[in-house]
């Protein structure tokens, strides 16, 4: 899906169709300054914790953290003991947040303080249920619960599964300071955790741009630190398809923007799952279709409809061809691939923005839409393509997500079907999400977070104000959204400005779907974000700043 409608939406508002641009800078400033709060900065009583937990208290009593001697280690009684490759995994990566710093600074400072009576010397890992999850994957259902208590001598994180283990030892990192003299410290806390809605994911989009793998595997662990759960990857879109199909890998040798160095290997992806899997993050893999599919027509003769100039072909070609059984039994195989490819429940169809131009200019589906009785109503063919690519996708017996447009046209759809909403102004996506789970379907939102489209000044408050259950509808409606996404889609977007473009402003996003309804304080949502974002940058993540300020430890570049 390009952001087109929306692009324009903005653009309109902005006055950029009536060429008034320069206007529009020179006011930049003011109306930002307008559209935000004041915020004053300083300490919050929640430290930097970010997302907010469900429940915290922080004590003003503190201990230092044993320094090298300091352990993450399995309770007796966990259900996941050393054999659980991922939370070891998870131990050695915190451990390395907690110390890495601290092993490079000069030997001395803050010594004397380290260690001691005092000292806070492990973190014991409890997995209550017999059934961890270690070697599984995460789910929609999965527990992401956990609780933590720091108290001396040791603190304790329980949590029924490893996925709400990985949030805790989060959540333990960040609880996690340097005090006056540079020693680890921390308070005293208590803390009971759940997130507030079980989809909580961020779109990339490796179409426009090829994104390389490190810079994918980089937002998975940034999307760790958030607590984001559902990596929603845009893999292939009209302008390259670098996804390399074993059953069709003329797809991405004709269709990618270069068949050797601009692909995702099987052996990739591969990675990307698991490396996903490590941190609690599901991987959606998006294949749309029957629009925004150019690439594939490249590797694939006749999936494509060919477009007519009056009598003739223009040598152009539309939508895939919804009349044709190969293209069918073509869909049959590739996506029996994509079913044993990616291990998640899920997969998303897409659906959208279908341009019905091609099809009305072709005879043969002129044709084909006679003989059916669609009339002139070309969504009727696209609802026709649609229901038998469900069917098709439901032999794999994989649930799907799809793009609004799918249910605006009426498609009939399985009941378990996720509508993700991505369209109109505030209004109209408060009345789709309405509609959608009124009609009984479970829903998630990205229309007020299309972090591809930026601004002068803090955006980042209007995504955090954004709520999705804010529309009318009943409790039972209400229960039927299962989160949303934060989108980057890539026409702008490459290895060189993802990741500050989207760390910290996706933050709020992961505050608004993780914590409690009524965490909606901007003032004190700064005080945290700054630090969770400096926490970041220290950590190696190029995250761009909210405001004007420092951090303690600053970007190195790379
Ligand atoms: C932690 O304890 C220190 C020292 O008692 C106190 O100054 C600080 O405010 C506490 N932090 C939080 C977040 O309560
Ligand atoms: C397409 O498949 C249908 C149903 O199996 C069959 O009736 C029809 O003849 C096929 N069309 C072509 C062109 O093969
Ligand atoms: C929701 O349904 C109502 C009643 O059918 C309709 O008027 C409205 O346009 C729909 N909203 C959207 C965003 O399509």
């Amino acid at each position: 899906m390009t952001a087109t409608l929306q692009l324009a939406l903005v653009l309109l508002a902005m006055g950029f169709s009536q060429g008034k641009q320069h206007n529009y800078l020179d006011q930049v400033d003011q109306l930002d300054a307008e559209a935000e709060i004041e915020l004053s900065a300083g300490p919050s009583k929640f430290g930097s914790l970010w997302p907010l937990p469900q429940k915290v208290e922080i004590s003003g009593v503190s201990f230092k953290l044993a320094g090298v001697s300091f352990k993450i280690t399995d309770a007796k009684q966990s259900s996941a003991g050393q054999s659980c490759s991922l939370l070891q995994d998870a131990y050695r990566r915190y451990y390395d947040y907690l110390f890495a710093g601290a092993k490079r600074q000069e030997p001395g400072k803050g010594r004397q303080r380290l260690g001691g009576p005092a000292g806070l010397s492990e973190l014991q890992v409890l997995i209550t249920s017999p059934d961890s999850g270690c070697d599984g994957y995460p789910s929609v259902k999965s527990d992401e619960s956990y609780e933590l208590k720091v108290d001396q001598p040791y603190a304790v994180l329980k949590a029924p599964t490893v996925w709400g283990a990985l949030h805790g030892l989060e959540t333990f990192s960040q609880l996690v300071y340097e005090d006056e003299y540079g020693a680890k410290s921390i308070n005293s806390t208590t803390i009971s955790d759940f997130p507030r809605f079980a989809h909580r994911g961020i779109l990339l989009d490796s179409s426009r741009h090829f994104l390389p793998i490190k810079v994918i595997l980089a937002n998975l662990e940034t999307m760790a630190m958030n607590k984001f759960n559902v990596f929603h990857w845009h893999i292939v879109d009209d302008q390259s398809f670098p996804y390399m199909s074993r059953t069709f890998p003329q797809l991405s040798q004709q269709g990618a923007y270069h068949p050797y160095t601009h692909v995702y290997t099987p052996a990739d992806v591969k990675m990307v799952i698991e490396f996903g899997r490590l941190r609690g993050i599901r991987v959606v893999p998006e294949f749309d279709t029957p629009g925004h599919t150019q690439s594939w027509g490249k590797g694939q003769p006749d999936l494509l409809t060919p477009c007519y100039s009056g009598s003739k072909p223009s040598g152009s070609f539309g939508p895939v061809n919804p009349i044709l059984n190969t293209t069918y039994e073509f869909m049959t195989w590739f996506f029996k691939e994509i079913s044993t490819v990616f291990p998640d429940a899920y997969v998303h169809l897409g659906g959208d923005e279908v341009d019905f131009s091609c099809w009305k200019s072709n005879p043969d589906i002129q044709k084909f839409m006679a003989e059916q009785g669609f009339g002139q109503d070309y969504s009727k063919l696209e609802s026709f393509y649609i229901q038998k690519l469900l069917d098709i996708v439901a032999t794999t017996q994989k649930g799907y997500m799809i793009w609004q447009e799918v249910f605006d046209n009426g498609v009939k759809l399985k009941p378990n079907t996720l509508i993700h909403v991505w369209k109109g102004n505030e209004q109209q996506y408060q009345s789709e999400m309405a509609n959608v789970t009124a009609s009984g379907f479970q829903t998630l939102l990205s229309t007020p977070w299309y972090l591809n489209r930026i601004s002068y000044g803090q955006d980042w408050q209007g995504h955090y104000r954004a709520d999705p259950q804010d529309f009318k509808g009943t409790e039972a409606q209400k229960k039927l959204v299962i989160g949303g996404e934060a989108c980057l889609w890539g026409e702008y977007v490459d290895a060189t400005n993802l990741t500050p473009r989207l760390w910290p402003r996706a933050s709020a996003v992961a505050e608004r779907l993780w914590s409690a309804k009524d965490v909606t304080d901007v003032n004190d949502a700064y005080n945290r974000l700054s630090v969770h974002r400096c926490r970041m940058v220290e950590r190696g993540i190029p995250a761009q700043p909210l405001f004007s300020s420092y951090c303690p430890h600053e970007y190195k570049g790379i």
